[in-house]
This record gives C-alpha cells, sequence and structure tokens, in this order.
C-alpha cells in the first residue's frame, strides 16, 4: 500500500509560538514515518496581512528552519516554499472562478481578521482559504494535519472539490482533485492567550507577553509565565468554564511534560496554588523548547544547508504540483501549450 500524503504549513509572520508547535507542528513530526509528507512555509498567505518586505524572506527562512530543528527530517518529508512553486497562484485563480463569493464571506477567521485590521482589508484576505484550498489540492493530500482554528477552511477546501469534480470531471473514473480530509488532534489543538484564555494564542497578537515564542530564551519565557494572567482561587483545575486561563496552563503542562489530565490533576492537588505551579511550568517549557533551539541554531549556523533543502523541495514539489495544475487546466477545457 502506497503511504498517505499529508500536506501542512505555517505562514511565515512573526514568530513561531508553542500554539503552532502543538498544534501542528508536533503532530507532523510524530506521524512523519507513516505518511508521504509536504510541509510548506506559505509566504503568499503573509501578504494577506500588512506585511514588512523587509522581514519576509527572513522569516520565510526562519520558519523553514524551525520545521527542521521541530523534527522535521528533510530525508522523510519535502519542505518547500509556496512561492517558489507558481502553481500555487495559478491554481487560486482557477479555483477562484469556480468558488462562490458567499462561501467566502462566511469565513469566521475573515470576519474576525477583517475586524482587527480594520481599514486595512485586501482582496486577498477573503481570498486566503481559496489559496490554502490550492496548496492542499496540487498536492491531492489525503490529510491535512492542523490545528482547531483552519477546521472551516479544511472545510471549505472540501466544497470547493465536491463541485469541481462535480462540474468539471463528473464523467471520469478517477475524481481531479482528491478530497482531503482534516487531522486535528484534541490535545494542543486550541492553545490559548498567556493574556487572555478565552482568545486563542496567536503571531499577531499585539502584545508579545500573550503568547510563547519557539525561539523565546529562558528568562522570557520564565517572565512571560509569572506575569501571565490567572485568578484568586488557590485549587487548580481542569475544565472549569469560568476559569479559561487555568484551564489553558493546565493543559499546557500536561502536554509538555507528557503526563495525563488525571496525573496532572493529582500533582496540583498538594500544591499551594500558582505560586507553586507556575515555576513548575516555566521549567517545563524552556526543558521542551530547548532541544528545538538548539537544534534551530545548528541549522541556521550550517552554511547552505537550509537553501538545499528548500531547492531540493521546491523541485520534488513543483513536478507533482504542475502535473495537477496541468490536468485542471485541461478539464477546465484550455488550450494547452
Ligand atoms: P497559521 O500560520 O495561522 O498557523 C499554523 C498552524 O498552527 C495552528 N495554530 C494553532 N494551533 C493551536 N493553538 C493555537 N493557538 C494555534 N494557532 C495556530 C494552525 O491551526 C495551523 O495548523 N492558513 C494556515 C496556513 C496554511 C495551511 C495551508 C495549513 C496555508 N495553507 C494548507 C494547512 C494546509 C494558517 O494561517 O496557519
Amino acid at each position: 500500500m502506497p503511504k498517505q500524503r499529508i500536506l501542512s504549513g505555517v505562514q511565515p509572520t512573526g514568530n513561531l509560538h508553542i500554539g503552532n508547535y502543538l498544534g501542528a507542528i508536533r503532530n507532523w513530526v510524530e506521524n512523519q514515518v507513516n505518511y508521504e509528507n509536504f510541509f510548506c512555509v506559505v509566504d503568499l498567505h503573509a501578504l494577506t496581512a500588512p506585511h514588512n518586505p523587509n522581514e519576509l524572506a527572513e522569516h520565510t527562512r526562519r520558519t523553514a528552519a524551525l520545521y527542521i530543528a521541530c523534527g522535521i527530517d528533510p530525508q522523510q518529508s519535502t519542505i518547500f516554499v509556496q512561492s517558489h512553486i507558481s502553481a500555487h497562484a495559478e491554481l487560486t485563480w482557477l479555483l477562484n472562478c469556480i468558488t462562490p463569493l458567499n462561501w467566502l464571506e462566511r469565513m469566521i477567521q475573515f470576519k474576525e481578521k477583517a475586524i482587527k485590521q480594520g481599514e486595512n482589508v485586501n482582496a486577498g484576505l477573503l481570498d486566503y482559504p481559496v489559496l490554502m484550498a490550492s496548496d492542499i489540492l496540487l498536492y491531492q493530500a489525503d490529510l491535512v494535519p492542523v490545528g482547531e482554528d483552519q477546521k472551516q477552511h479544511l472545510e471549505l477546501t472540501r466544497d470547493i472539490v465536491v463541485r469541481f469534480n462535480d462540474q468539471f470531471g463528473s464523467d471520469r473514473d478517477v475524481p481531479i482533485l482528491k478530497l482531503p480530509e482534516p487531522l486535528i488532534r484534541k490535545e494542543g489543538a486550541r492553545v490559548m492567550s498567556l493574556t487572555d484564555g478565552t482568545s486563542k494564542m496567536s503571531k499577531s497578537d499585539p502584545s508579545e507577553m500573550s503568547r510563547i515564542h519557539l525561539l523565546d530564551d529562558a528568562d522570557t519565557i520564565a517572565k512571560k509565565i509569572k506575569r501571565c494572567k490567572t485568578d484568586t482561587i488557590r485549587e487548580l483545575e481542569f475544565d472549569n468554564p469560568d476559569r479559561p486561563e487555568c484551564h489553558n496552563l493546565l493543559s499546557l503542562y500536561a502536554i509538555l511534560s507528557g503526563k495525563t489530565k488525571e496525573a496532572v490533576q493529582a500533582e496540583c492537588a498538594d500544591m499551594r496554588g500558582w505560586g507553586d505551579f507556575k515555576p513548575l511550568l516555566a521549567e517545563t517549557v524552556i526543558n521542551s523548547l530547548q532541544p528545538i533551539q538548539t537544534k534551530y541554531y545548528e541549522v541556521v549556523n550550517e552554511k547552505g544547508y537550509l537553501d538545499r533543502v528548500l531547492k531540493a523541495g521546491r523541485e520534488k514539489a513543483g513536478a507533482i504540483a504542475f502535473e495537477t495544475l496541468k490536468q485542471v487546466k485541461s478539464a477546465l477545457g484550455f488550450l494547452l501549450p
């Protein structure tokens, strides 16, 4: 049996945080040997919010280096940059023309980001999920491992596939585009902000204190956890809807320490509240990120290594992407060169 194919990606906007790691990258790493993997740095998506041209290339490299630092093995998995393969933009245009506008207007993330970005909403922000669908469909991915916030975009991707195959491939035995399945793990799928347990940890939150970056040093991590929002209740517990921060911090500890919820609950029962818990959480986060940081600096300091990985990734991914694009164009009736 050939392995099922995985595709996923992260936007190179700002610094990757533990939400990106626990919701997405860690799961890519854990399942890596079981699948045929494609991981892309989605730099075209980064233009949907105001961006700094002086930082884009550097953030793109940093994101790719972090994939490797987190445990993605370039021998096992194809790592590439979205904008290096023009088929992504081209398929987006083709799929735009079969995607009803009101499907895009319904997207929760569009509505939320449009409010946040105020005057600065470009057409790309609305179109963002079609570009994401193109990323997935070009590689005929079976599975897409993401955090909870991307679920609706995957549903849209599936709707686009069904519509496209119905309209342009109903006479074929094998569908032109493969219907992908989301892969969303329960644990870590929605890591919340350190300053507000009711909102998601996010790269675009103006407050640095709201998130822990994968490259934060030990002092910064300790400071962020020391100052993070908690409450005045001494007992520590999971699942109390009135205490979202408490649930979030205990969950972070459980995932990173590899302990079950029950074990964490039992451990916390002996504590004297946040004063005991926060240093323990800080130490656990620091110890979990330390090997990632060591590997990251090895990767970026090895001259030419990352460029070689991205070049090989571009060649391998490009061959598959352009083949799918050709099939799509042929189904749409284009005169092929
Ligand atoms: P992005 O860059 O916002 O996030 C990258 C991945 O991290 C997950 N994530 C989280 N998981 C748990 N808790 C959080 N607080 C948290 N914040 C982010 C996201 O769910 C995502 O899996 N549109 C996507 C990138 C993308 C993509 C794709 C993903 C573009 N094309 C194709 C999969 C397949 C995005 O902006 O993710």
